[in-house]
């Protein structure tokens, strides 16, 4: 989380910073600011809240040497004064962190012995702090303080006495371009969209002085490198809406698209990948969130196709679990992303541990990308609202083709494309009854229980709706308690072996008064249910994809009818690069 961007160039840089920070609030957007060089001192402005609080300083801040950020809070809640940049105490140094010191209590001693005071309530503000208070020319210092840092950082450090910006990163991704705004740093290539056309991933132990006039990478030990900047072209990074006022609803309208996308680029799944899978006695399918969900939905139909041992895993409780992987495991990790902290610190144990790792991700030059054995492509473009639809819909599929393959089966996904198109509507009267509840709970059995739980997630986290997804066999072991007159429960029924036990479920809560969605084919709609979804006949594997598509739609409209922004929704990042 937390977005940084700086640049080297005219005297409108603090502008570029305010377009490429715009570009970061993904990131993050509690606090937002922004330092410069003005009449051979630091100046800076920082504000609690949107980037677009600090726009008008930005458009008036004539300085040529800029740094920023936008945050999502870790360390000391969401305020002026913490957030970033921060400045040392004899206001040479001002930097902008994006990651976790998880050490900054000891640093800060360290600093305070020495005399520093501390402003802030934040771990960020020791980096400053202690880069000042080192000895020797500024790469030294970085070198001298990074050295002493336990945790991630993505760094921009503007320094008053060599008029130079230096960047450096641990762990947490950074790149630098030559753009035709001057020499950049920035957590997202997103930000060189049409003003470079190459960039560099900044490595570990790598230290870059950013100039006007150039960008130096040096060793650690201070020795020039030559790096090689890569082609920005083939990356998908243009973030056009295309017309609509949210990326949401673009975002979900963009899925038969991408289904198309899945279908033309199923050569992916080579021989390489396949092999991955021989003579393994377990496969671990891990990631968070929606990403734990397609987890879910992979275990499921790769221990199916298998006939191995297939487990979905939360990564943040992965790491502490003290699992069994050996040569003879396969893991798998899901990330839209690639950037996923938790994600990464799983994957590095399995690794130590001698598995072989794959990654499903949408971001090709990730760090997950990167660091497995071998990398899916999901295809799903860009995805910039907070709230994943479209790549969520992309990982499924992926592990759709690799069970089809695996299995050594045919497979056609013209169907599920046409069908994608039709199923993108919601019925507007089920809208606003959403709107006014504040309960909602959604139900499903194996992969439709998947589908519930992941349109509860969606509408939590951009309705703040208090939403669960159960298995549909559990809630009378305790939930079913909660049920009510009227309280609204989205029944997913997509798979015909169990449906009967599913609709037995219905009935226990419509015996309770519930009012009840059901989403199912067109031969079980029933006047037991309030609203009915119908979802046309495929493979239950794809008709459980086309089952989360309206309900996506509905927490997407149903955030709208409560203005708020689905892009944004409050506590969230979209890339989330701290355990
Ligand atoms: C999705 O709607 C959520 N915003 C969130 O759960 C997300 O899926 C999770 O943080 C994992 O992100 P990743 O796919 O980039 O690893």
């Amino acid at each position: 989380m937390c977005g940084i961007a700086c640049v080297a160039g005219d005297s409108n840089s603090a502008k570029y910073c305010y377009e490429a920070l715009s570009q970061l609030e993904y990131r993050g957007y509690d606090s937002a600011g922004i330092a410069g060089i003005i009449e051979r001192e630091i100046e800076i402005f920082k504000k609690e809240g949107r980037v677009k609080n600090i726009q008008s300083f930005a458009d008036e801040f004539k300085a040529e040497l800029v740094i920023s950020h936008t945050r999502w809070a870790t360390h000391g809640k969401p305020s002026d004064i913490n957030s970033h940049p921060h400045l040392s105490n004899d206001k040479k140094i001002a930097i902008v962190h994006n990651g976790i010191i998880e050490n900054y209590k000891d640093i800060k001693k360290h600093c305070q012995s020495q005399g520093v005071v501390f402003a802030s309530d934040t771990d960020s503000e020791c980096i400053s702090q202690l880069i000042s208070i080192e000895q020797g020319n500024i790469l030294e210092k970085v070198k001298a303080a990074t050295s002493m840092l336990k945790g991630s950082y993505a760094l921009g450090i503007l320094s008053l006495e060599d008029n130079a910006i230096v960047a450096c990163a641990k762990e947490s991704p950074l790149y630098i371009a030559k753009t035709t705004n001057g020499n950049m740093v920035a957590s997202d290539v997103i930000c060189f969209n049409g003003i470079a056309s190459e960039y560099y991933a900044v490595k570990q132990n790598e230290y870059v002085l950013i100039t006007k006039d150039e960008i130096i990478v040096y060793t650690k030990d201070f020795e020039k490198k030559k790096v090689q900047y890569l082609s920005l072209d083939s990356l998908n990074i243009n973030v056009d809406l295309a017309g609509n006022k949210y990326y949401m609803l673009k975002e979900i309208k963009e899925i038969p698209k991408v289904i198309n996308k899945i279908a033309s680029t199923t050569e992916q799944i080579n021989s390489k990948v396949l092999k991955l899978f021989e003579g393994k006695k377990t496969i671990k399918i891990i990631g968070c969130g929606t990403a734990y969900h397609a987890s879910m939905y992979g275990a499921k139909v790769l221990q199916d196709a298998l006939r191995v041992p297939c487990d979905a895993c939360v990564a943040s409780e992965f790491i502490y679990a003290n699992n069994i992987i050996d040569s003879k495991t396969l893991c798998i990790f899901v990330s839209q992303s690639g950037e996923t902290a938790d994600t990464l610190s799983a994957q590095k144990l399995c690794k130590q541990s001698g598995a072989k790792t794959l990654a499903i991700t949408n971001v090709e030059y990730s760090a997950l990308a990167k660091v497995c054995d071998e990398y899916l492509s999901v295809y799903a473009g860009r995805e910039i609202a907070v709230a994943s639809t479209k790549a969520y819909i992309a990982q499924i599929l992926i592990f759709y083709l690799l069970a089809k393959k695996l299995k050594g089966e045919s497979f056609d996904l013209k169907p599920l494309e046409k069908s994608a198109k039709q199923m993108i509507k919601i019925d507007e009267e089920l809208v606003n009854y959403v709107t006014k509840e504040n309960k909602i709970f959604y139900l499903g059995r194996q992969l439709d229980y998947v589908s519930a739980l992941e349109a509860a997630l969606k509408l939590k986290e951009i309705t703040y709706k208090g939403a669960e997804g159960y298995a549909a066999g559990e809630l009378k072991h305790g939930t079913i308690a909660l049920i009510e007159d009227n309280t609204l429960v989205i029944v997913f029924a997509t798979d015909e072996a169990i449906i009967d036990k599913t609709l037995s479920g219905l009935q226990e809560v419509k015996a309770r008064g519930a009012k009840i969605v059901l989403v199912s084919y067109k031969k079980y709609k029933t006047k037991d249910a309030d609203y009915f979804i119908e979802v046309p006949k495929l493979d239950k594997e794809l008709s459980c994809i086309l089952s989360i598509l309206p309900l996506q739609l509905l927490a997407f409209k149903v955030c709208i009818k409560l203005n708020l922004n689905p892009d944004k929704p409050r506590n969230l990042a979209k890339s989330v690069t701290v355990e």
